[in-house]
């Protein structure tokens, strides 16, 4: 079916997503600058407020395009259900730990593994229960005074227990950080006054918590959880970041043990990342045929951010040859296009480093490493690294190669297996997309020695 046949077929599908994303045709042309030479210039496609701009020569193609934007969104966690794929095991078991345990939770995890989107999507589904949720992000200047005071704001002193529901201070629109002294605030006095919520319950959300690099910050949080436990506070925390175990994240976590579900994202299955694929197809109007699907699957490995990047790049590479179906060569093209954007937040130093590790010819083992490292949530252990050099007992030494002449591993700190990591956060994707482009996109022989590697990787897996 040609493109216009296919377009007038789906006309009014793509009618009813232009629906969705707002008017196609500005009412208003103000400030437009007619006097300017614009056709020499590439132009923003759309308008800050979502629109597509009418050019007059506007084609399905440049409709499509656009609406991939919103289809696949790698630079940004998912917020509306729609978008949002698979995980209904992992929601269940946050609920229940929320609702049934009351357990504070700390979700852990590499960067793109999904964790702001579950949190966006955990926390509507919580105020769809009534709850007061407060989302954070934390960073380095993050204070935990400051912090609570913001939380202590959200909830009206209506649920105080001791404010009687006609009493006039809650009339008058009060909320418990009215309580609260000014100044420097201490976790006896944040969780004395947290222990007095009553008729509600308060879900605290607090992303990147690894960014919060003040120690006195993340013990004033230990210690508040194990306050709020031992008071049976209305009052829960989840907390979120990267991180390859739970102690990395949390410190202190011994007290706090048995009052928190650490839980470490899953890679997603293979099911869920197409359910990912299908709800863009959905949005953009392109369909993406089942090698496609299967080879996006391959290389994103249960990563929804490589799923989403390959899935608009491949999007944006069909468009290109005007097609409506997206194959596998536009899933090639996509792993050619993400190099480049991965590689680019990837330090000179460690693209030196790589570089100079693949010269001497240690790129297929690297590479497959970092495969690794992207599905234990960057954790390697010696065992595992024995199997990507297919050398028994000897992968400790190749990682360990791989710290002292080329600086890309190091040690995690006190892990107890000896497990290694990727030194630099954003290196494993990039060797790994690397790898995958020049064996999927290389010679068939090539692609045949990676499916061997992985297939054999597989089965140990499930072993
Ligand atoms: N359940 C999901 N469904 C669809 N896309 C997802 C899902 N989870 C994550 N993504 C996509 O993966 C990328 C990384 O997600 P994000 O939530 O930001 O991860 P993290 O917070 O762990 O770094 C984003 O592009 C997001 O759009
Ligand atoms: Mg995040």
């Amino acid at each position: 079916m040609g493109w216009q046949n296919w377009f007038s077929s789906r006309k009014k599908d793509l009618d009813a997503i232009d629906q969705d994303h707002g008017d196609l045709v500005p009412r208003l042309s103000l400030g437009r600058n007619r006097d300017r030479h614009d056709e020499k210039l590439p132009r923003f496609q759309g308008t800050a407020g979502d629109q597509i701009r009418s050019t007059g020569k506007r084609t399905a193609l440049d409709r499509v395009r656009f609406h991939l934007r919103n289809a696949f969104t790698p630079s940004q966690p998912v917020l509306s259900h729609k978008m949002f794929a698979g995980r209904t095991e992992v929601l269940r078991t946050l609920i229940r730990s929320v609702e049934d345990q009351r357990l504070h939770v700390v979700l852990y995890g590499d960067r793109g593994i999904g964790k702001t989107s579950l949190l966006h999507i955990l926390a509507q589904l919580a105020k769809d229960a009534r709850y007061i949720v407060r989302y954070s992000s934390c960073g380095e200047e993050t204070d935990f005074s400051e912090m609570m005071r913001a939380i202590a704001k959200d909830i009206p002193l209506l649920y105080h227990s001791d404010y009687a529901p006609t009493s006039s201070e809650i009339e008058s629109g009060r909320s418990l950080a009215d309580l609260l002294p000014p100044g420097t605030l201490t976790v006896p006095q944040i969780s004395d006054l947290f222990a007095k919520i009553s008729n509600t319950r308060i879900l605290v959300i607090l992303d990147e918590f690894d960014r919060a690099h003040s120690p006195a910050f993340r013990r004033s949080i230990a210690e508040l959880i194990k306050n709020l436990s031992d008071r049976s506070s209305r009052l829960q925390l989840v907390i979120a970041g990267v991180a390859a175990n739970l102690t990395e994240l949390i410190e202190h976590i011994p007290s706090i043990r048995r009052n928190i579900l650490g839980y470490q994202v899953p890679n997603m299955s293979n099911s869920e990342i197409e359910e990912l694929i299908h709800n863009g197809e959905k949005i953009c109007g392109l369909s993406f045929d089942r090698e496609a699907i299967a080879f996006i699957s391959a290389v994103a490995y249960g990563s929804p951010y490589i799923a989403s990047l390959l899935g608009q790049y491949a999007g944006l590479a069909a468009v290109d040859r005007d097609a409506n179906m997206v194959e596998k060569r536009d899933v090639s093209e996509a792993i050619n296009h993400s190099v480049d954007e991965i590689r680019h937040r990837v330090s000179s130093l460690s693209l030196f480093q790589t570089a100079r590790a693949k010269a001497d010819g240690h790129g297929t083992n690297l590479g497959l490493l970092a495969r690794l490292a992207l599905h234990y949530a960057g954790r390697l252990l010696p065992q595992q690294a024995d199997e990507v050099i297919r050398k028994p007992g000897e992968g400790m030494a190749f990682m360990q190669k791989m710290e002292t002449e080329y600086g890309l591993l190091e040690p995690l700190p006190n892990d107890p297996a000896g497990a290694y990591h990727f030194r630099e956060e954003g290196v494993p994707v990039y060797l790994w997309i690397e790898l995958a482009q020049s064996h999927f996109a290389g010679e068939k022989s090539n692609a045949k020695l990676l499916d061997a590697l992985l297939d054999k990787y597989v089965v140990t897996q499930n072993a």
